[in-house]
C-alpha cells in the first residue's frame, strides 16, 4: 500500500520533472553542467560569507577596538598637555590611528545603522566590550575611514581608523573571482557542448530528410565515437535501402521487358490463327499487355528525381484541368504556404492517380490541399459509389481491381493506388481512404514537410 503510494508519487514527480525540464539535448546538457555549478558556488559563497568573512571581520574589529582602548587608556595616563602631541604621535606612528582631542561636548546622536553591515555590528560590540566610556561610531560617513568618538571626563576623543584595517575588505575580490571563473567555465561549456551536439543534430536532420525521401546533403560522420558509429550505421542502412529499391526497380523492368517480348510473339502467332477462334484469347493477351505496360511504367517511373521546392497550388490546379478535360466537374483549392519540398513529378503522379480514379468512378471531383507547419495534406473527394470499408486496405494491392464486375472496359490495371501509396510513403507519408462528404470516396494524402 505504502509502496504503491510511494511509486505513484515518484511517477508523478517524474512526470512533472519531465514536463518542466527542457526537451532539447543541448539545453539539457547545459543544465546538467550549470545546476551543480550554481549549487556549489552558492553553498561556497554562503559558507564563506557566513563563517570566514564574519570571523575575520570580528577578529579585525577586535584588533582595532583594542588599539582604540589603548589610546583611551593612554590618554588617561599621560599628563595633559595642550596639544597632546605625545598621544597623537604614538597613535599615528604605532597604531595608524588619527587622534584628535576635542572639547567636551555631547556625543552626536547615533547615526542610522547601515542595513547590511557586519562591520558596524562587530565593531560596536567589540568596542563596547572594552570601553567603559560612552562612545559614538560611524562606519558609513567616510568611505576609507571609520570614525569613533569617545566621551572622556574632560574631553572627547575623536579617532579615525582606516576602514580596511577593521574588516575583510578584499572578500568581494574572492566573490568576483568566483563569479568570473564560473562565467568562463560556462562559456567554455557552451562552446564545447555546441560542438559535441551539432553532429547529433546533423544525424537527426539527415535521418529525417531520408525518411521524407529528400536528398541528404554533404552529411558525414563526425563528433564523438558513439555519434560517429550511429552516423556510420545510418549511412550503411541508407545505402542498403537504396540498393534494395534499385534492385527492385531493375528486376521489375527486366521481368516486364522479357515478358513483353514473349507477348509480342504471342500476338504475332495469334494473328495467324483463323478469325473468330482467337477472339477471347486476343482480348486476354491485350489485357495482359496493358498490365505489363503499366508495370513497366511503374518500374521506369522511379528514377532518381530530386526533391525540389514545388508550388502545390499550381500542381493541384493542373490536376483539376486534367480532370475537366476528362469530362468531370472538378474544383480545386489550396490553403497555406504553397511552396513545399517534394519530388514534383512523383507527387503529381500520386495525386493524379487518385484524381483519375475519381474521374473514372464519379462525375464531380474536389481536390483540396492544406499545408501547416508539419504536414501537407491533399484530399481527393468524389460523388461516386465509393469503396466499402472492408475493401479499403485491399484495393492498395497491386493489380487488384474491384470494378471487374461493375464495368469491364473502363477498368485499368489495378496499379494506380499501389503506385500512389508507394510515392506517398517514399515521401515519409501515407494515403488513407474514407467516406467523402460528397457521397463517394475520399482519398487523403498526408506528407510531412
Ligand atoms: N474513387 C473511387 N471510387 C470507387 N472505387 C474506386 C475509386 N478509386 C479506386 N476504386 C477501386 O479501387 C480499385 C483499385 O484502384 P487502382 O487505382 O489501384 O486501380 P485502377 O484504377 O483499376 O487501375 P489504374 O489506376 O492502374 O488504371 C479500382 O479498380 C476501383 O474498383
Ligand atoms: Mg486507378
Amino acid at each position: 500500500m505504502v509502496l504503491v503510494r510511494l511509486r505513484d508519487s515518484t511517477n508523478g514527480f517524474a512526470a512533472w520533472f519531465n514536463r518542466v525540464t527542457p526537451k532539447g539535448l543541448y539545453p539539457r546538457s547545459l543544465l546538467i553542467i550549470v545546476t551543480p555549478m550554481v549549487i556549489l558556488q552558492s553553498v561556497l559563497a554562503f559558507v564563506f560569507m557566513e563563517r570566514h568573512y564574519n570571523v575575520v571581520t570580528r577578529r579585525l574589529s577586535a584588533a582595532v577596538s583594542q588599539d582604540i582602548s589603548a589610546v583611551v587608556s593612554l590618554y588617561d595616563l599621560l599628563p595633559r598637555t595642550n596639544d597632546h602631541i605625545a598621544l597623537r604621535t604614538f597613535a599615528s606612528r604605532n597604531l595608524s590611528l588619527n587622534v584628535a582631542v576635542l572639547p567636551p561636548t555631547d556625543l552626536p546622536p547615533p547615526g542610522p545603522k547601515p542595513f547590511f553591515s557586519v562591520l558596524d555590528a562587530a565593531l560596536s560590540r567589540e568596542i563596547g566590550l572594552r570601553l567603559k566610556q560612552p562612545f559614538w561610531l560611524d562606519t558609513v560617513g567616510r568611505s576609507m575611514l571609520i570614525e569613533v568618538r569617545v566621551k572622556m571626563d574632560d574631553a572627547v576623543l575623536r579617532i579615525f581608523a582606516p576602514r580596511n584595517a577593521a574588516y575583510a575588505s578584499n572578500s568581494h575580490i574572492f566573490l568576483l573571482w568566483m563569479v568570473g571563473t564560473s562565467l568562463v567555465l560556462l562559456a567554455v561549456a557552451i562552446l564545447f557542448l555546441r560542438n559535441q551536439i551539432r553532429p547529433i543534430e546533423n544525424l537527426a536532420d539527415a535521418a529525417e530528410a531520408f525518411g521524407k525521401g529528400r536528398d541528404v546533403e554533404n552529411f558525414r560522420p563526425r563528433g564523438a565515437r558513439e555519434v560517429r558509429r550511429a552516423a556510420i550505421a545510418f549511412l550503411e542502412m541508407k545505402r542498403r535501402i537504396e540498393r534494395q529499391i534499385e534492385q527492385r526497380t531493375t528486376m521489375l523492368a527486366g521481368v516486364s521487358h522479357d515478358m513483353r517480348t514473349i507477348l509480342t510473339r504471342f500476338k504475332l502467332e495469334l494473328a495467324f490463327l483463323p478469325e473468330g477462334e482467337s477472339e477471347a484469347l486476343k482480348k486476354d493477351v491485350d489485357e495482359l499487355q496493358g498490365m505489363l505496360e503499366a508495370y513497366l511504367a511503374f518500374a521506369r517511373g522511379d528514377p532518381g528525381e530530386q526533391a525540389a521546392l514545388t508550388d502545390m497550388g499550381e500542381l493541384i490546379e493542373d490536376l483539376r484541368l486534367n480532370a475537366e478535360r476528362d469530362g468531370a466537374t472538378a474544383t480545386a483549392s489550396f490553403m497555406g504556404p504553397p511552396l513545399v519540398e517534394v519530388k514534383a513529378d512523383q507527387l503529381k503522379r500520386c495525386i493524379g492517380n487518385l484524381v483519375n480514379n475519381a474521374v473514372r468512378h464519379a462525375r464531380c471531383v474536389a481536390i483540396a490541399g492544406t499545408r501547416d507547419a508539419r504536414y501537407l495534406i491533399v484530399t481527393v473527394d468524389d460523388d461516386g459509389p465509393g469503396i466499402p470499408e472492408e475493401k479499403r486496405e485491399e484495393v492498395f494491392r497491386p493489380f487488384l481491381r474491384l470494378d471487374d464486375a461493375r464495368n469491364q472496359d473502363a477498368g485499368g490495371s489495378g496499379l494506380g493506388l499501389s503506385i500512389a501509396r508507394d510515392i506517398a510513403r517514399a515521401h515519409g507519408g501515407d494515403i488513407q481512404l474514407s467516406d467523402s462528404p460528397m457521397g463517394g470516396l475520399r482519398a487523403t494524402v498526408r506528407i510531412p514537410v
